[in-house]
């Protein structure tokens, strides 16, 4: 075959043509389907948005309000996902956790769903939705050594997700609809975000005809590491650390400049993103209309702002065009409302579930053919075998 272009992380290639998301990284602009994401962000709710993404166009009250509903039909998850929950340690991560279960869904859906079938898709979608949901919070129920929870159908989606996790058969939790509002704001802001890590996986592994539920699986473990979405998680440990060793941020800005040194600052860069990253300017003011409401003063939002301050006004950041990314401010709302770090990332996974889906259902509705990178090779020439005795 002909000459082959290598483009390590493929910097320069795109994998497919898309009608989900728009994304212009000069000029800070994210759409989804047309919409800016700061429309999105003031006037839709989750589900709303997620309809948008996966059908195309924003359901009217009727479609939504069944959305919502057949959402719930799916939200009971069998009993013997819970013994495979038990048998995992305390200790275990959550992504891993959220990882295998979501895979381990496979084995109570068999039967692969047709993407060109719009009943069958539609229903997948629900499911998908419902389950992923549930035990997205059982992983932090499973932390905590709490009894898993049932999800409640007279509260809404993200409403559940916060009292399916924070719920106790002894109390009632009753969430500020303030905090409800915001959290909902932020699975919108991380609901797609065109071909990045996660997604480029969820279509890869699905290019092979593998189903929803297993590519969802190994994007979430895409999502885990902190380059990605592990990087909220990252940012507040670093948050932590800084403030721990006596908040010197220059000592952290100077250990981020040097080559010789592998410390990043978490939560700075973007590989498509080279003036702001519109989605951290409106997380950047939620995080301090959540701090008010909850009446929260936290110190770490003191060194984020100080970073983020010697960060832009540094050459070796300017130049480079590092700025706070989404995940900078996040993890500070997260924890004012009581989310243990350990949970960021999977905040994130239950965020960006509808654009998995909708890049999966895109990807077989377009029939596109499987994903089979080429390489250069660069290993020996042919060698001589040598028996292990003459080694
Ligand atoms: N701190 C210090 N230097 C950095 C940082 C950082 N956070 N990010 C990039 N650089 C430097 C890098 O060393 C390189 O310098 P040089 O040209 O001298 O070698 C230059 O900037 C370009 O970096 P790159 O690694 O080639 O850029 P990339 O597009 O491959 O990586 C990134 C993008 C997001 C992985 C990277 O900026 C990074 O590691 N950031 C920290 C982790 C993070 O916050 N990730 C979340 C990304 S946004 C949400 C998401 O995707 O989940």
């Amino acid at each position: 075959s002909g000459a082959i272009t290598i483009d390590p992380g493929y910097k320069n290639s795109g994998s497919c043509t898309s009608e989900i998301t728009f994304l212009d990284g000069e000029e800070g602009i994210l759409r989804y389907r047309g919409y800016s994401i700061e429309e999105l962000a003031d006037k839709a709710d989750f589900l709303e948005v997620s309809y948008l993404l996966i059908f195309g166009e924003l359901p009217t009250a009727t479609q939504l309000e069944k959305f919502e509903n057949d959402i719930r039909k799916h939200t009971l998850v069998s009993e013997e996902m819970k013994s495979i929950i038990d048998g995992f340690p305390r200790t275990a991560h959550p992504m891993g956790v959220l990882a295998s279960l979501t895979s381990a869904l496979t084995a109570f859906n068999p039967k692969p769903v047709n993407p060109n079938n719009e009943k069958e898709m539609y229903e997948a979608v629900c499911k998908t939705m419902a389950k992923f949901l549930v035990i997205a919070t059982w992983t932090y129920r499973k932390k905590m050594g709490y009894p898993l929870n049932h999800y409640d159908n007279s509260k809404g989606y993200v409403e559940n997700f916060m009292s399916l996790m924070f719920e106790l058969p002894t109390g009632s939790y009753k969430p500020d609809p303030k905090v409800i509002d915001a959290l909902d704001k932020l699975f919108i802001l991380h609901a797609d975000h065109e071909q990045n890590c996660s997604t480029s996986t969820v279509r890869i592994v699905g290019s092979s005809h593998a189903g929803l539920f297993a590519s969802i699986s190994a994007g979430v473990s895409a999502l885990w590491g902190p380059l990605h979405g592990g990087a909220n998680q990252a940012v507040l440990e670093m948050l932590q650390e800084i403030h721990d060793n006596g908040g010197d941020v220059d000592k952290y800005v100077l250990k981020a400049k040097d080559k010789e040194d592998s410390f990043r600052l978490m939560g700075f860069g973007h590989r498509v993103y080279k003036n702001f990253d519109p989605r951290a300017t409106i997380i950047k003011k939620a995080a301090d209309d959540v701090l008010v409401t909850l009446g929260v003063d936290d110190p770490l939002l003191e060194i984020a702002k100080k970073l983020e301050k010697v960060a832009l006004e540094d050459d070796y950041f300017k130049s480079r065009n590092l700025y706070p990314n989404v995940d900078f401010y996040s993890g500070i709302i997260y924890r004012a409302m009581g989310i243990p770090v350990e949970m960021f990332t999977v905040l994130f996974a239950v965020g960006r579930l509808p654009g998995w889906i909708a890049q999966w259902k895109e990807m077989r509705v377009n029939k596109e053919p499987i994903g089979r990178p080429r390489q250069v090779y660069t290993g020996y020439t042919l060698r001589s075998f040598k028996e292990v005795k003459d080694r």
